[in-house]
């Protein structure tokens, strides 16, 4: 490894090294700036070499003269490749034609790294960008979605922490397939069946008893073979548990959580959300209450739209998309079957062939975001429905404890981070909302 100077044959490379946004602000013209990163593109152009250097902060375009810089040093420069590692002084210029309408005009220039040519280029497949993942991740679009995505999850925490909803910390390893046996990944634990978490709501539900209001930020896995653009998996999940909690007074939480969030998302991101093509006021001007249908009515539209479905069909991906594609807000499907739900869901009292739970499904195509429910209370009717899905009841004596101490009405849901940074940042796949997707034909890089 180079060590990091900070001189350059006498001349102060970068003393201090300033942030490359230091270049826009605005006094910065006329002023020697130090600044080092990596190189976005070069040319030269009648013996001068233009660069567009970038950092964490932004990427501005330095201009480097034999004369000025020195021979020695501009022949190095002429053999930095694209992404190799440059340290910079010169005064801060403003230029017309340079990218945000400054330069830097290089006193001193110093090849860190030229590095070997970067294999990632416009019109390769896909599946080579997968391949070179670690590489690709430093495109400008992909720096973007995952500052949204640091964001949307700041601005998440920012809101459960005013709600005083308490971060907890439940496993990963479990003993227990929650969502579903078929869909965990299942590993050999001791000599026992180890799974990957599926969910942390369980757990949750039994923080809830000393916190009452308990959530967590955590991966999820699932083993589905499903190949569509909003599944991967692992995923993370961020889950909400609140006591003294029924659906509705749920859904109006959620539809706060997400226009509190994205509201700040739109005002903090503004110009990385214009980047990847989202008009950050399509955020700012969400507002509860979301709209909302009822899965009765969501089969009845989708049936006149000619899909194959009836009462009790689960909805595909397709069938969300269809139901979405023309709504600007996220949409809440309501008095879903009993039968497509998961065990832990409340009966619905006035109509007991429909759970208390709601899915909201984002906007303009890209479907479910969330999962929420009343949570069932009744120790009989849960063991009745974890037999009807083939799951031994005697697994979940420790959940069923928590029904037999202090039973309180509570209720909670899932939002799939990736599957809310889809949306937000107009991902065609959820794989672009996280650096190194997990599909089923892929676990590498
Ligand atoms: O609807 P799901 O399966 O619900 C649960 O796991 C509940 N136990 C959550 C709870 O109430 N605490 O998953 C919740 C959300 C989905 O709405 C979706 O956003 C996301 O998790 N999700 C996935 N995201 C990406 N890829 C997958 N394969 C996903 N499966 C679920
Ligand atoms: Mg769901």
């Amino acid at each position: 490894m180079h060590e990091m100077r900070t001189q350059v044959a006498g001349v102060p490379v970068a003393a201090p090294v300033a942030p490359i946004r230091a270049a826009f602000a605005e006094d910065a013209v006329g002023k020697t700036l130090g600044i080092r990163g990596w190189v976005l593109r070069a040319r030269s152009s009648g013996g001068i070499l233009f660069l567009v250097v970038r950092d964490r902060t932004g990427s501005v375009q330095v201009t480097a003269k034999r004369d000025a810089v020195g021979e020695a040093a501009f022949a190095a420069a002429e053999h930095a490749q694209a992404e190799g590692l440059v340290a910079v002084s010169g005064a801060v210029a403003l230029d017309k034609r340079a990218p945000g309408g400054r330069e830097i005009r290089a006193e001193a220039i110093e090849v860190l790294h030229a590095g070997e040519p970067f294999p990632i280029f416009a019109d390769q497949t896909e599946e080579f960008r997968l391949d070179k993942r670690h590489l690709a991740i430093r495109s400008q679009e992909f720096v973007a979605v995952f500052r949204v995505k640091a964001e949307v999850l700041r601005a998440l925490r920012a809101f459960l922490e005013r709600e005083e909803v308490l971060e907890t910390t439940p496993p990963i390893i479990t003993g227990n397939a929650a969502e579903g046996g078929a869909e965990a990944f299942q590993f050999d634990y001791f000599g026992r069946p180890g799974y990957l978490s599926q969910t942390a709501q369980l757990y949750l539900e039994a923080l809830l008893f000393p916190h009452e209001r308990v959530y967590a930020i955590t991966p999820s896995f699932r083993a589905e073979k499903s190949r569509t653009p909003r599944h991967i998996t692992e995923f993370t999940h961020i889950e909400v548990e609140l006591a003294w909690t029924d659906l509705e007074e749920l859904l109006v939480f959620i539809e706060r959580m997400l226009t509190e969030t994205l509201h700040e998302v739109a005002r903090r991101s503004a110009s990385d959300l214009a980047l990847l093509g989202r008009d950050p006021k399509e955020l700012s001007g969400l507002a509860a209450p979301f709209p909302r249908m009822t899965y009765a009515e969501a089969i009845d539209r989708l049936q006149r739209q000619g899909f194959r479905v009836e009462w009790g069909s689960d909805l595909a991906t397709a069938e969300e998309r269809a139901l979405t594609l023309e709504a600007k807000a996220p949409i809440f499907v309501t008095r879903f079957p009993y039968s497509l739900k998961a065990f832990y869901m409340r009966r619905s009292p006035n109509d007991p062939r429909t759970v208390e739970a709601a899915d909201l499904l984002g906007p303009e195509g890209y479907g479910e975001i969330i999962g929420a429910s009343e949570r069932e209370l009744d120790i009989a009717r849960l063991t009745e429905r974890l037999r009807e899905i083939g799951a031994n009841p005697n697994d979940y004596e420790w959940y069923f404890d928590l029904r037999r101490h202090g039973n309180v009405p509570h209720s909670g849901f899932g939002m799939g981070i990736e599957r809310l940074v889809r949306w937000v940042t107009r991902r065609e796949h959820i794989r672009d909302a996280t650096p190194f997707p997990r599909t089923p034909s892929r676990h590498l890089p």
